[in-house]
């Protein structure tokens, strides 16, 4: 069993989730979040909960790439070791390129690419020198094909954090004796505070415990890429990547 867990933007909605779910699987957790303050109420709902599952919680802005890897370094040591890093803090803000909106684009691509890379990094580092561990990226949908609008940005990141996941496996193929994977997630609408305005959502969105119920069993059983949940998100994946373009900008 991958035991110790280690979930970035575990604050709310899927993170926070995943926190809970996991926990009720007996597994050790490390959670990380600017908002420190619910991480600190969450730990105490699962320690409510489940009393022999062991929670650290640690403030961390994931822009801060130092601070990035020193937190892993710090819930290494508080647990004893990680067994699996969620890469799962993310921003969705956004404005339709050339429309002045490259601060809140470039913000979302800082948090969902650049500090990604950080997360990514001090986690591979840790699975080489044990030669274990898991890597699980929470990617989207949104990453099947290039997107308009206000998503257009957030859309690259996602595609970016994906091809990232698809290089480590590359990397993996052929070496014996590591027990490393990597997982790549692709949340359809599960419902949390970063959708929660967008009422165009709605249609297809499941509520937040059913959308982690199916990121968590993905995540178990460490499938290389899932589309989560699978119904009706991993058809709609192949029609995301290959109907024209014309007849997707409708859809979306
Ligand atoms: N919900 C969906 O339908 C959906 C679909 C596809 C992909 N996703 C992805 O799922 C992941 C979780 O999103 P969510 O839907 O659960 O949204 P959410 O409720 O808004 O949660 C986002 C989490 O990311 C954290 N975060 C954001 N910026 C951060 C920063 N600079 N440093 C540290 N933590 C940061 C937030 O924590 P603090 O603000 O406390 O720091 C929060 O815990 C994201 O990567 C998102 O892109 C979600």
């Amino acid at each position: 069993m991958r035991r110790n867990v280690l979930i970035s933007g575990a604050s709310s909605g899927l993170g926070a989730e995943m926190a809970r779910q996991l926990a009720a699987k007996g597994h050790h957790l490390a959670l990380t979040a600017r908002r420190v303050d619910r991480l600190e109420s969450l730990a105490a709902e699962i320690n409510a909960a489940h009393p022999q599952v062991q929670v650290a919680v640690h403030r961390l802005d994931v822009t801060d790439h130092d601070a990035v890897f020193a937190v892993t370094k710090q819930a290494i040591k508080d647990l004893g070791g990680l067994d699996r890093v969620v890469v799962n803090a993310g921003l969705g803000k956004g404005g339709r390129i050339g429309t002045g909106k490259f601060d809140a684009n470039r913000e979302t691509v800082e948090t969902n690419v650049v500090a990604a890379l950080a997360q990514v990094e001090a986690a591979m580092e840790h699975f080489y020198e044990r030669k274990a561990g898991h890597l699980v990226l929470v990617s989207s949908m949104s990453a099947m094909r290039g997107l308009p609008g206000s998503v257009t940005t957030y859309a690259a990141t996602k595609a970016a954090l994906a091809h990232l996941g698809e290089g480590i496996r590359m990397d993996l193929v052929g070496r014996r004796g590591l027990d490393i994977k990597v997982t790549t997630l692709f949340p359809g609408y599960i419902a949390s505070e970063m959708n929660e305005q967008v009422e165009q959502e709605q249609r297809l969105m499941v509520d937040t415990a059913t959308g982690v119920r199916s990121m968590v069993k993905a995540i178990e059983k460490e499938v290389d890429t899932a589309a989560v949940p699978g119904w009706p998100w991993a058809p709609l994946g192949q029609v995301m990547k290959h109907a024209p373009r014309g007849v997707l900008r409708k859809l979306v």
